[in-house]
């Protein structure tokens, strides 16, 4: 598999065997990690590390995945660097494609993203846009096969904001994968439609599933993943206590993770708030794998990172 060259905006433009082939590299960095083999294969390269957002998870992977392979990471946040404001976005993408090998971004719109790999000329990775989060996916889609072996044929039920970049993405990943993916989420916040017309392609190609309902008795029925985020997205707080509203019958707590009518596990991008969409007992309960999840994201975003630069077999 040849990914060298490409960039990751959305997991739409990847095949499921391309995925695969992220999520095969990722069990091999995570077991060179777990027994101490330290590799070097990103020695003498240079990562833009572009955040406009703020980030725990998504930052510490890609500087500490890069920097420990012999990397150099360079993070520029929005008061560091003109990005859209004092200098177009094609422009700052030209400079940073003459002097990086890689670029990474976590913003606002995804039209940046884009336009940073079309003039950048390098492998741009999206770290979260307003529409997607790709590289959150791919952890997501790792920590499902470490708990169950495989994902054919498994279900995930989102449970929340349904129009948000983690149910979008979430969309897509699993129906290519052949995970059911449920999105459960009231009228007023479902995945727009062409989105879903998308996911709903890929499911048929994958003989998976995809339903978008608001009623959280059919939706979360027979799931193994309940999957929750925020009820108000990066940019968006000032529509909280509209969401905390819609969005209450909709919290992740004991009496919802029952109705799965199966022994389900807990997953959360994280960061979480809880008692909004999840109660403590739930994700700091036996059934969460948010660690894991968490952790996983390193192990990703290192795969991710070593195919698109070509290296993932030095
Ligand atoms: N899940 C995630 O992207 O976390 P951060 O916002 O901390 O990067
Ligand atoms: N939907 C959340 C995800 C955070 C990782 C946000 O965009 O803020």
């Amino acid at each position: 598999m040849d990914l060298h060259g490409r960039s990751l905006i959305s997991l739409k433009d990847f095949t499921p065997e391309e995925i695969r082939y992220f999520l095969d590299i990722a069990r091999k960095v995570k077991n060179e990690r777990q027994n101490k083999i330290r590799k070097q294969r990103f020695l003498g390269m240079t990562i833009a590390l572009l955040f406009e957002k703020r980030s725990t998870r998504t930052r510490c992977s890609f500087e500490t995945a890069f920097g420990e392979e012999g990397g150099h990471p360079v993070f520029l946040s929005s008061s560091d660097i003109q990005l859209g404001v004092k200098e177009t976005v094609e422009d700052t993408a030209r400079v940073l494609g003459r002097m990086f090998d890689c670029i990474e971004f976590r913003g606002f719109k995804t039209r940046h993203v884009e336009l940073l790999a079309e003039y950048s000329g390098i492998p741009v990775i999206n770290g979260l846009s307003d529409d997607f989060h790709p590289t959150q996916v791919l952890a997501d889609l790792m920590t499902m096969e470490e708990q169950f072996g495989s994902l054919k044929g498994r279900k995930l039920a989102f449970v929340g904001d349904g129009r948000n970049n983690m149910a979008n993405s979430l969309m897509i990943g699993c129906a290519k994968m052949g995970v059911d993916v449920a999105i459960v989420a009231p009228d007023e916040l479902h995945p727009e439609a062409a989105l879903v017309k998308m996911a709903e392609g890929f499911a048929t190609e994958a003989g998976s599933s995809v339903l978008i309902t608001s009623d959280v008795d059919a939706g979360v029925k027979g799931a193994d993943v309940i999957y929750t985020d925020v009820w108000a997205s990066m940019g968006e707080e000032s529509k909280l206590a509209e969401r905390i509203k819609l969005l209450k019958p909709y919290q992740v707590n004991p009496s919802l993770m029952a109705k799965t009518g199966k022994k389900s596990i807990f997953m959360h991008c994280l960061p979480a708030v809880r008692n909004n969409e999840v109660v403590p007992e739930i994700i700091d309960g036996p059934s969460s794998v948010v660690w894991d999840e968490a952790e996983n994201r390193k192990h990703t975003i290192k795969a991710v990172m070593l195919a698109l630069l070509g290296v993932e077999n030095n």
